[in-house]
């Protein structure tokens, strides 16, 4: 599992899927940026989950809030307080390193060595320390189990101490005594600090929610497995404002409905799983992991937590500007209006990076052919569903020549407005199919000499290699249907 997940690593590098961040200098840890194919299954990922949003559900519309917020923010939100992590340091080696990320990574070991019981033990005290900020248990644990550091190879642990994760900078030249200012560690806050614009702007009525997606800065120690856990991120956030006592309600109701999102991408539902927490953030009530099977094991993908009237009233309180909704509906046990309360609040909460690794990890597939005259040949192909895939058809001339390119770009022109397009002419076919391949392309269409005599072209499907003859002027259809 691990060289499968080292493979899909260096293929997302080759086929220009995701580069290290600034890689002439070597990179920066746990910054990445989108190549050509990357950017456009990310902007896919993101469409398709905004669509699902603001589109599909009447009552949810969508905000593009600011990263930099005013600082009392993250006073109210409890970022400043309690956004932080017990970390430790290696007297020998000075690295500095998450405990949990330390433990977690030791129960990965032992259930790689078939202790599945003993991983699961490990992290359930884990988990009952940490709730209970109890540091000299945790040490004590660190200590049970051994655990080194990687690069001095000792146990010569300082005490466990806990800090922030969130980035500051400057608002203003520093000579002006400037003011601290933080780069977002969620985009949540963004979308409770405008409850009450959206709500009045765009008159919506309880139940009803607001979306957004954007950039995150979390300056998390230890950041590893490629994507998953990055210092500068994305998320698409979606915050649902209840009547306070349905909050559990509505809580049920997203844990299926996100799940019904995963799903409809074809992603088989046996791949995902729910973790509840046990140990609760400073905002919830309630809260669960949608869980992926990663080629690393079951982790985190999406949370959905019920966030109670914890952040709106704690921004009244900082404000002190009133966060209250009026609701004029009946309330059948007095027999008026329910009036005036802070809402409560269910949120869905995603890492879009994440949910790209969650793809490509499904998608990559090394596959053996058999030919027609027995002998074998493999192929890397990516089975990234059609909806979200880079390119959706490859336009490919045969030749250069003979009025070939003219027709395959009668066809471009035809399709590159509904969906995106590629377009080449030089190499053998079988290689240009082998690249569409390991771009995740789901159709490619050649253009022969047939063509010019009865315009038909041959189709050939991505993930069953089929190929078949149909009317060029039936392409735009095949492919918009299968999207
Ligand atoms: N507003 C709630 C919130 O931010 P979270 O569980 O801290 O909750 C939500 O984050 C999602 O954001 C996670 O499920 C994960 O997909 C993504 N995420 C969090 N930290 C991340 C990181 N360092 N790198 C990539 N994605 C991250």
């Amino acid at each position: 599992q691990d060289n499968r997940f080292q493979a899909i690593i260096s293929h997302a590098k080759e086929y220009g899927f995701v580069f290290p961040s600034s890689e002439i200098y070597d990179g920066l840890s746990a910054v990445y940026d989108y190549g050509p194919y990357g950017a456009e299954l990310k902007k896919n990922i993101r469409d398709y989950w905004w669509r699902s949003m603001t589109q599909m559900h009447d009552n949810i519309v969508g905000i593009d809030a600011a990263i930099f917020m005013h600082p009392t923010t993250w006073k109210a939100s409890g970022h400043v307080d309690n956004f932080s992590d017990p970390m430790i340091d290696n007297k020998d080696s000075k690295k500095r390193y998450r405990v949990d990320h330390l433990l977690e990574a030791k129960a990965d070991q032992l259930r790689e060595n078939g202790d599945a019981a003993g991983a699961d033990a490990l992290l359930a005290s884990m988990d009952q320390l940490l709730a209970a900020e109890d540091f000299a248990g945790l040490k004590q644990l660190m200590n049970d189990h051994k655990i080194v550091c990687s690069v001095s190879g000792t146990a010569n642990w300082t005490d466990i101490r806990q800090f922030n994760l969130m980035f500051s900078t400057q608002l203003g030249s520093v000579a002006e005594d400037a003011d601290t200012i933080y780069l977002r560690p969620e985009t949540a806050q963004g979308i409770f600090v405008n409850f009450l614009n959206v709500q009045k702007t765009a008159r919506m009525k309880i139940p009803f929610g607001i979306a957004q997606t954007g950039k995150a800065f979390r300056n998390e120690i230890v950041a590893r497995q490629f994507i998953f856990r990055m210092r500068e991120f994305e998320q698409m956030e979606m915050q649902f404002f209840v009547r306070p006592g349905t909050q559990m309600e509505w809580y049920n109701f997203w844990k299926e409905e996100r799940m019904k999102w995963h799903t409809s991408l074809g992603i088989p539902a046996e791949k995902y799983r729910y973790h509840d927490h046990v140990k609760l953030a400073h905002y919830a009530d309630a809260a669960l992991d949608i869980e992926y099977e990663f080629p690393f094991g079951f982790k985190e993908v999406e949370g959905i937590h019920s966030r109670t009237d914890f952040d709106l009233k704690s921004h009244q309180e900082y404000s002190k500007k009133k966060q209250q909704y009026f609701d004029a509906d009946i309330d059948p046990a007095t027999g008026k209006p329910y009036g005036n309360y802070i809402p409560y609040v269910v949120e869905t909460s995603i890492g879009l990076d994440r949910m790209f690794l969650l793809v490509m990890s499904h998608a990559y597939d090394e596959e053996t052919i058999t030919k027609e005259d027995g002998s074998t040949d493999s192929r890397v192909v990516m089975r990234i569903p059609a909806k979200i895939a880079p390119n959706k058809l490859a336009i490919l001339p045969l030749m250069k020549k003979e009025g070939l390119p003219e027709i395959a770009k009668e066809l471009l022109n035809e399709c590159k407005p509904h969906f995106k397009c590629f377009y080449e002419e030089k190499d053998a076919i079988g290689k240009r199919y082998r690249r569409q391949d390991a771009i995740g392309t789901p159709f490619c269409v050649t253009i022969d000499h047939q063509t010019k005599e009865d315009g038909t072209v041959t189709i050939r499907h991505r993930d069953s290699m089929v190929q078949e003859r149909v009317a060029m002027k039936e392409v735009r259809r095949i492919v918009m249907e299968a999207l």
